[in-house]
């Protein structure tokens, strides 16, 4: 059955930062990374796309723990990695920050809007810019012109979403069973019908694709994943 793509807004983005109905769902989203396995998802495809990556940006980063979850894996393998954790909520703690240095990494956060970010003259590219389940939060129109502007500031692009599918959907409409709050319930529905399928995210990238190796697939139950990487094969 074919899903159209619908982009609603989600309760969680309008909540104040310390409303606790705000704290109680970024602790579901936290066990629902968990359940989804994104951790080892993110951890492939990231090294799938960089070798030895020195700067590295996460866009919608929320409290950065995911990515320090990720970030202690591969720290042997990627030592002293400038990470940058953006989003608009100031969400990523002084101790969170403190382990990312206990591992190597430099992390600091950026707290903006991500088109206020893109909006900034580029200064330089990154070796990888991220994102788990934020690029469906947008409208196919607004990802054309927000994508166009990550392909000129990095040499890869990796992002991990919600896939736009029967099974994802069952799943959302069982958060509950997990513990999931109101705000989280409702959330996980509405990204489903926001999420990906087939090549969708590919068709909109940017049209000079001879300069880049695109992938675009299914990942776990849940997710759906695409992987930029300037000039090699992903
Ligand atoms: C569903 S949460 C995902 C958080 C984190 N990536 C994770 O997997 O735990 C989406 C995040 O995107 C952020 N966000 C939404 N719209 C944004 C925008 N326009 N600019 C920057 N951050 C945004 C929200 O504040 C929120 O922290």
């Amino acid at each position: 059955m074919n899903l159209p793509r619908s982009v609603h807004p989600e309760t969680l983005d309008h909540l104040a930062e310390c409303d606790p109905l705000a704290v109680r769902s970024r602790a579901d989203l936290r066990r629902i990374n968990r359940f989804m396995r994104t951790r080892a998802i993110m951890a492939r495809a990231m090294q799938d796309a960089v070798a030895a990556p020195r700067r590295i940006v996460e866009l919608g980063a929320g409290d950065g723990t995911l990515m320090l979850g990720i970030a202690r894996a591969l720290a042997r393998r990627w030592p002293g990695v400038h990470l940058t954790l953006l989003d608009r909520q100031d969400l990523v703690t002084q101790q969170t920050l403190d382990a990312f240095d206990a591992i190597g990494w430099q992390a600091e956060r950026c707290v903006a809007d991500v088109a206020e970010w893109l909006a900034q003259p580029v200064r330089g590219r990154h070796d990888l810019i991220l994102a788990n389940l934020f690029i469906h939060h947008f409208e196919d129109r607004q990802l054309t012109s927000m994508l166009a502007a990550i392909a000129e500031r990095t040499n890869a692009f990796f992002i991990c979403e919600p896939r736009r599918a029967l099974l994802p959907l069952a799943g959302s409409r069982l958060v509950g069973l997990i513990g999931a709050n109101a705000v989280t319930r409702e959330d996980a529905v509405l990204s489903v019908h926001a999420g990906f399928t087939g090549k969708e995210l590919s068709a909109l990238w940017p049209r000079q694709q001879h300069a880049w190796r695109l992938a675009e697939y299914p990942a776990g139950l849940f997710s759906h994943c695409f992987l930029a990487v300037r000039g090699a094969a992903p």
